[in-house]
């Protein structure tokens, strides 16, 4: 008798899990759908040191914190809200403001 229950426990907590498993979640791709998606002007190219793109993805922030380049440059290309913090704020990062520092 008590394996009919552990059986039971065991497809109740399958099915608490699938349940309640957090709904997909959209990345911030650049170009891509949806309000995550990455958008810079398509007058502006991209500059030198952002090549290679997947190097500057995780490294631009070292080059602005350590004041490298400063980040109202960056501001002339990219409006915060659609190329800076959606990915942010999907990473869990500040937000950039622009602050004309
Ligand atoms: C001259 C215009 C220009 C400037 C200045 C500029 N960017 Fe960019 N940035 C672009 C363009 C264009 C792309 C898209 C490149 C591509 O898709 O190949 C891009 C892409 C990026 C990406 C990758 C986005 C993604 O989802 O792949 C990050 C991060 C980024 N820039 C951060 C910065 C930061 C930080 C600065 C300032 C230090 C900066 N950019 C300055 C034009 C610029
Ligand atoms: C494709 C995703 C993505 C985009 C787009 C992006 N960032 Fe970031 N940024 C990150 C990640 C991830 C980190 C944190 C990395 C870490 O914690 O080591 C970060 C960190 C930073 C930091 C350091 C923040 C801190 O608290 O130390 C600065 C400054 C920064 N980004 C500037 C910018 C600017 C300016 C833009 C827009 C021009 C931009 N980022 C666009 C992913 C992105």
């Amino acid at each position: 008798m008590r394996k009919v229950f552990l059986i039971i426990a065991v497809v109740v907590i399958v099915l608490l899990v699938v349940g309640f498993y957090p709904s997909w979640a959209e990345k911030p791709v650049k170009d891509g759908t949806g309000p995550l998606a990455v958008r810079i002007d398509a007058r502006y190219p991209a500059p030198e040191y952002h090549s290679p793109l997947d190097w500057w993805q995780t490294h631009h922030m070292d080059m602005v914190n350590r004041g490298d380049l400063a980040k109202t440059d960056c501001l002339y290309c990219h409006e915060p809200v659609k190329s800076c913090n959606n990915c942010h704020g999907y990473v869990g990062v500040d937000p950039i403001v622009e602050t004309g520092e």
